[in-house]
């Protein structure tokens, strides 16, 4: 018999999708994909553009959608990285997630990381070195993820108002949000804060908190200046049909979503509990849908066997000032039992 694998290594979904979202596909027309979306002659890009406008209180020109957070990421890294006689910057935290610095390096563009310290069992931004670097580096773009990947903190509305504040209006600010549901329940600061900074770009995702990261879909909120990314992004002849009613189902189930995420921030608490009482070990609290848990480094190899026999993947980070910890994805409450269990175990053998 096939073994079976649970993987817990890049941040997906193991409690499968909402129901409407299978009652969507079953009664889904198939008619449809044989036209180009008609809302177009309203001005508009897509049903689901327009039902995140409503949703979010926020102008449906203002809402980007795309490919996943990664394709808005790519895109508005490449849209405002890209060309020029002069190199380009952007900045990112320490510790994040790869892809930013990659999507950078494919338009030539130059990366500066910031720090993020450790303060009690957190991460942290480091505001100040924010601060320094912008007068420093002069970026084109800054970059913050909140939460971010993999330390699993994120901004207070205060920090993070306080580090728009002192970014010039001319630098393009991005943060991805594709964790912030989360963290906080509540949107209703994304309309005023792209109000107040024009140069604001917010992206969110359907991957993590709805579950789909298979659907690819994530969307994003500009502010007013940034109108050319607008352009670039935007395709003409609107978005996949089949896509855009799945996005609307999901969150019409809102509260099936937010069922589950109850039971990860148990779960977090649980791994907090079980786990930190192990010697050398310490889990960092998480504000996502992962713990980042740091462990011996000698016992690596042990952990990394138990767990692959048990059929369960989790990330061994590798990054720089960071590589005596894995990142550990939330599954179901019975996967995670499965996980703590095995490290334990590996541990209690080792006296
Ligand atoms: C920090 C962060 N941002 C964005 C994404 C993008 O996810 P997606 O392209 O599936 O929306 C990921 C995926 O792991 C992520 O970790």
């Amino acid at each position: 018999m096939k073994k079976e694998i649970t993987y817990l290594d890049r941040n997906e979904y193991n409690y499968g999708p909402a129901p409407e979202i299978g009652e969507v596909l079953k009664n889904f027309d198939p008619n449809k994909l044989c036209f180009y979306t008609r809302i177009y002659d309203e001005g508009k890009k897509s049903i689901l553009s327009d039902y995140i406008s409503e949703l979010y209180g926020i102008p449906e020109k203002q809402v980007i959608l795309g490919y996943g957070g990664e394709d808005i990421l790519k895109q508005v890294v490449h849209c405002f990285l890209a060309g020029g006689t002069k190199q380009k910057t952007l900045l990112i935290p320490k510790f994040s997630w790869w892809y930013y610095k990659s999507i950078a390096d494919e338009v030539n563009g130059r990366t500066i990381f910031y720090p993020l310290f450790e303060e009690g069992n957190t991460f942290k931004y480091d505001i100040q070195s924010i601060r320094e670097s912008v007068e420093k580096e002069k970026p084109e773009m800054v970059l913050m993820a909140s939460p971010n990947n993999p330390t699993g903190n994120s901004l207070t509305k205060e920090e993070l108002h306080e580090i728009l504040s002192f970014i010039p209006r001319e630098t393009v600010i991005v943060i991805d949000e594709a964790y912030a549901s989360f963290a906080n329940k509540d949107t209703s600061y994304i309309k005023p804060l792209i109000e107040e900074f024009p140069n604001l770009l917010i992206i969110r995702t359907l991957s993590k908190f709805y579950g789909l990261p298979g659907l690819r879909l994530g969307f994003a909120f500009m502010g007013a200046d940034l109108s050319v990314f607008l352009n670039y992004s935007t395709k003409y002849l609107g978005y996949n049909r089949i896509t855009e009613e799945i996005g609307v189902a999901v969150f019409k189930a809102s509260d099936y979503y937010q069922h589950i995420a109850d039971l990860m921030a148990e779960d977090r608490e649980l791994y907090m509990k079980e786990l930190n009482v192990l010697d050398g070990f310490k889990v960092y609290k998480s504000e996502a849908n992962f713990i980042l848990v740091k462990y011996p480094i000698a016992m690596k190899a042990k952990l990394q066997e138990a767990l692959k026999a048990k059929g369960l993947i989790v990330k061994f980070m590798n990054e720089e000032d960071i590589n005596t910890h894995m990142r550990i994805t939330l599954g179901t409450q019975k996967q995670n039992r499965l996980v703590i269990d095995t490290i334990k175990e590996v541990m209690l053998n080792s006296k």
